[in-house]
């Protein structure tokens, strides 16, 4: 494992980190306490194309307060970064996501609620707080800033990245919404699902339509507290998961932490239903046992329901007694997932699986306009497996019809973060599926600059076409979202 020991700290890191002997709050993780917006960036290498047109958004937790207990990186306070690109020029901003959390821990000047470490008090609601910090979707004119325990989706400006308050979907959420609804560009409806850990129903699922108005909500019959982070959808369907890696039920509700365990002799199932269908109306198909955080897509082939995504044969928390403190939170982040393919057959209730290839990926993005039809191309991520964190070592364009892998590897002490699909801007209707470009922000973990590095999509292995240098270090993240250039106006 290759934990820094003594790492380095940009200056624009906050002072209380010096206090704090945790990896995940220093180095190429360490927040930063500095909210900017800088006009035309200027290139290291290459040009910027003059059509990529649009926004790239990231979403990553950066801590605000000097944590009450032992820091988890998933504690950070969700953060934005922006890259809007036009006319070959760049320019960033970087805004906290205004959470009602964050808001009364700034009021107070310290932290009020304890991380996932714990430890927590199940009785105060919420007993962690919501951070948003997780995932960023575009829906209904606006950014949706998401968490992946389920929360409030927070509506954020594109251009400014003024958090603008709690989506309420027409004043019908009654619920929180997970990180990674998915959107239907064909009807622009929003497919999400939330969690409930503690009461049935424990996953309810609703479909939000395209001007924000929530039209569809059911209670989804699980048998019991279940982690699903995902959920697909087809033309026509949707595919909400039950996986057999969950947390311990009893010790999460006895003192909220949660110990990932792995059952395995519970099947993975995949519940298929109508876009908008009843709770009867799903169709469960079982799979050997899995854990998945991330699919690529799903669409239908007659039939069939075909869906792709990163598939963990083995997720057993890999605990390391030399890892003292950190030892839980240091396995969760030891992803091995390789690109699957599940088919499941809504005429005869078949159910298929197949290995689509063995090298170690996650944070797979297709063109995400093209979520729920047929796709070819993903980009992905290879996570080496010794990191002692989620390390995006190696970009990879994935073809899902031949196998074929295109890979380049960061060089040495650079680090990349969840890469976007950008269509190139004024493309012809005919084009190429991966005609575009993908983004990816980097990170020295030495001189702790960060740069945003710009690829041809049908050709990473190629490295970068331009690079791009940014005002300050962008700490390490989640996940990403690309805006075209054409949907982007203040919202008010
Ligand atoms: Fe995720």
């Amino acid at each position: 494992m290759t934990t820094p020991t003594t790492p380095r700290d940009a200056a624009d890191a906050p002072a209380w980190i010096a206090d704090v002997a945790n990896p995940y709050l220093h180095g190429i993780h360490a927040p930063t306490a500095v909210e900017i917006e800088v006009n035309d960036l200027a290139t290291v290498e290459g040009e910027i194309p003059r059509d990529l047109y649009g926004t790239l958004v990231r979403n990553g937790p950066n801590a605000s307060q000097l944590p009450s207990n032992l820091y988890h990186w998933f504690d950070g306070d969700g953060m934005l970064h922006a890259l809007h690109f036009e006319d070959g020029r760049a320019r960033y901003r970087n805004r906290y996501i205004r959470t009602e959390g964050l808001e009364r821990e700034n009021a107070e000047g310290r932290s009020l609620w304890p991380g996932l470490m714990g430890p927590v008090d199940v009785s105060r609601d919420p007993f962690l707080k919501d951070t948003a910090n997780t995932d960023v979707v575009w829906h209904n004119g606006a950014l949706l800033a998401l968490w992946y325990l389920c929360g409030v989706p927070y509506r954020v400006d594109p251009v400014s990245l003024e958090t603008l308050g709690a989506a309420d979907f027409g004043g019908r959420l009654a619920t929180s919404v997970s990180a990674h609804p998915k959107v239907d560009e064909r009807t622009g409806e929003l497919v999400y699902f939330t969690l409930s850990d503690f009461e049935a129903p424990h996953m309810r699922y609703g479909v939000v339509s395209r001007d924000g108005e929530l039209v569809h909500e059911i209670p989804i019959d699980l048998p019991g507290c279940r982690a699903p982070h995902d959920i697909t959808i087809t033309e026509r369907y949707s595919i909400v998961h039950d996986l057999s890696l969950f947390h311990d039920p009893e010790i999460l509700k006895r003192s909220g932490y949660r110990v990932a365990r792995f059952y395995r002799d519970l099947p993975t199932r995949f519940g298929v239903l109508p876009r908008r269908g009843d709770s009867d109306s799903v169709r469960w198909f079982d799979f050997e046992p899995c854990y998945v955080l991330h699919m690529v897509n799903a669409w239908e082939e007659g039939d069939w329901i075909v869906m792709d995504g990163c598939r963990q044969p083995d997720p057993e928390i890999e605990r390391r007694p030399e890892e003292g403190e950190l030892a839980s939170m240091l396995g969760y982040l030891r992803i091995k997932a390789h690109m699957h393919r599940w088919r499941m057959n809504l005429a005869t209730g078949e159910a298929r699986e197949e290995v689509l290839d063995d090298l170690n990926v996650e944070f797979p993005l297709p063109d995400t306009e093209l979520y729920g039809v047929k796709t070819r191309y993903s980009w992905c991520h290879h996570l080496p497996t010794d990191a002692y964190t989620v390390d995006f070592r190696a970009l990879v364009r994935y073809d899902h019809e031949t196998g074929a892998a295109q890979r380049y590897d960061y060089p040495e002490g650079w680090h990349g973060s969840e890469a976007p699909f950008a269509r190139r801007a004024g493309r012809s209707t005919d084009a190429a599926e991966d005609d575009g470009y993908v983004l990816s922000l980097v990170t020295h973990d030495e001189s702790l600059e960060s740069e945003c590095w710009i690829f041809d999509a049908g050709g990473v292995e190629r490295g970068p076409l331009a690079k791009v240098a940014l005002p300050q270090r962008v700490p390490s993240g989640f996940h990403a979202a690309w805006i075209r250039g054409e949907r982007l106006k203040p919202v008010r």
